[in-house]
């Protein structure tokens, strides 16, 4: 990479490496933006950013992923607009460090992403953590503020309502474990992973336009339903505070649409803390369990799946060594999230491709989901992924 750096901008000096990585969820979804739990971890699939100090007044970065070089003089960065460019994610970033006191300094930029982009593990949240810590180019930044302003430019810059959970996530994640973070209090804690079981992704490689509409307007539903509840229930703010015994005292009389959506969110955060309890004992068949009544929650009441989805989901629960198996991220295409016994990763990967071409005629990608540690600087070169 660094050669790579250097073959592009010349020799410009000593190159820094930030890293930030994508990440799978493995359950706790559409929860964030109500405020509740959520349960992801930090892949090994990542994005990196190589940077140098550069003379000439520019921000310059290259995609190697889009095959492209983009500048800026830096003095026109806090007025970035959007324009639907893979680019709007740095400078979505670069414009709310300014807007958060921090100078931008001339400098080159070379990114190079092992996260599939448009899959649903969050390529955007790790492109834009990873943006922010090579645009702050070692200056130090509090990790909380790192993931808010990140999660910040993706709301305001790019324009996608989303929660907290990705942007924390990349900043926040732990090898060897997954993390439990409370959406409201923004407080986590790692959970360990029992011996013996390994998680896979399945890419559906769609993503269906649908994506960002129907994802604005799943939190409008979600608003909608807390109104209809303050009116019954004193003291809610957000679908978080509402508890599954108080909500099926009440969701006969709620619209029907805004009943759904609501159930799935307060249905799901007590799954988060059942899951996290199934974990700590190890009780393996429960964790698949919770997995695939999540996934049934997310196809029928809160209707953010889709026809890959499904099927990716119902072909893996045939295969044998697998627990469970769920959507994960926002839907409409995307990854699955299988969880399966040690050993039987092998048999899956094979099968489940087999399935999924059969019916779709296309090759899914899968990965092995294997935590690891949060964005931060690279010293150890080992890390960095080769060109693509
Ligand atoms: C996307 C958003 C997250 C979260 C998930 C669904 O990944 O970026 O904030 O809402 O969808 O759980």
């Amino acid at each position: 990479m660094i050669d790579a750096f250097r073959e592009l901008y010349g020799d410009t000096g000593h190159v820094r490496v930030f890293r930030a990585p994508g990440r799978v969820n493995l359950i706790g979804e559409h929860t964030d933006y109500n405020l509740g739990f959520v349960m992801p971890m930090a892949l090994d699939l990542a994005t990196c950013i190589g940077t140098a100090p550069a003379s000439g007044g520019k921000l310059r970065i290259y995609s190697e992923q889009h095959k492209e070089l983009r500048e800026w003089p830096v003095t026109r960065l806090a007025d970035a607009v959007r324009s639907g460019h893979w680019t709007d994610y740095p400078l979505g970033v670069a414009r709310e460090l300014i807007r958060a006191g921090y100078a931008i300094e001339p400098a080159n930029m070379l990114i190079r992403s092992t996260v599939p982009e448009g899959s649903g593990l969050s390529s955007s949240a790790a492109l834009e953590v990873a943006s922010a810590l090579a645009l702050l180019q070692g200056r130090g930044i509090d990790k909380l503020e790192l993931a808010r302003l990140c999660q910040r430019s993706e709301v305001e810059f790019v324009g996608l309502p989303c929660g907290i959970m990705d942007q924390y996530i990349s900043v926040f994640g732990r090898d060897h474990a997954a993390v439990r973070i409370d959406c409201r209090s923004l407080e986590h804690r790692a959970v360990a992973l029992p011996d013996g079981i390994a998680f896979v992704a399945v890419n559906t490689m769609v993503k269906h336009a649908l994506a960002g509409s129907a994802y604005r307007q799943r939190t409008e539903e979600c608003t909608a339903a807390v109104e209809w509840i303050q009116s019954r229930i004193a003291g809610v703010e957000s679908l978080r505070d509402v508890s599954p015994g108080e909500f099926t005292g009440i969701d006969h009389a709620m619209p029907p649409l805004i009943a759904r959506r609501a159930r799935h969110v307060v249905m799901e955060n007590e799954r988060v803390d059942r899951f996290v309890e199934a974990t700590s004992r190890s009780d393996l068949p429960l964790m698949g369990e919770l997995l695939v009544e999540s996934h049934r929650s997310l196809q029928h009441d809160y209707e953010v799946s889709c026809p890959e989805l499904d099927f990716l989901v119902d072909a893996a629960l045939a295969i044998d060594g697998v627990l469970g198996s769920r959507m994960t991220g926002g839907g409409f295409g995307g990854c699955t999230v299988t969880v399966l016994r040690n050993g039987a990763a092998g048999h899956f990967a094979t099968q489940i491709a087999k399935c999924y071409e059969a019916r779709f005629g296309v090759t899914p990608k899968i990965y092995p989901c294997r935590p690891s540690a949060g964005a931060g600087e690279l010293n150890n070169f080992e890390n960095i992924p080769p060109a693509a």
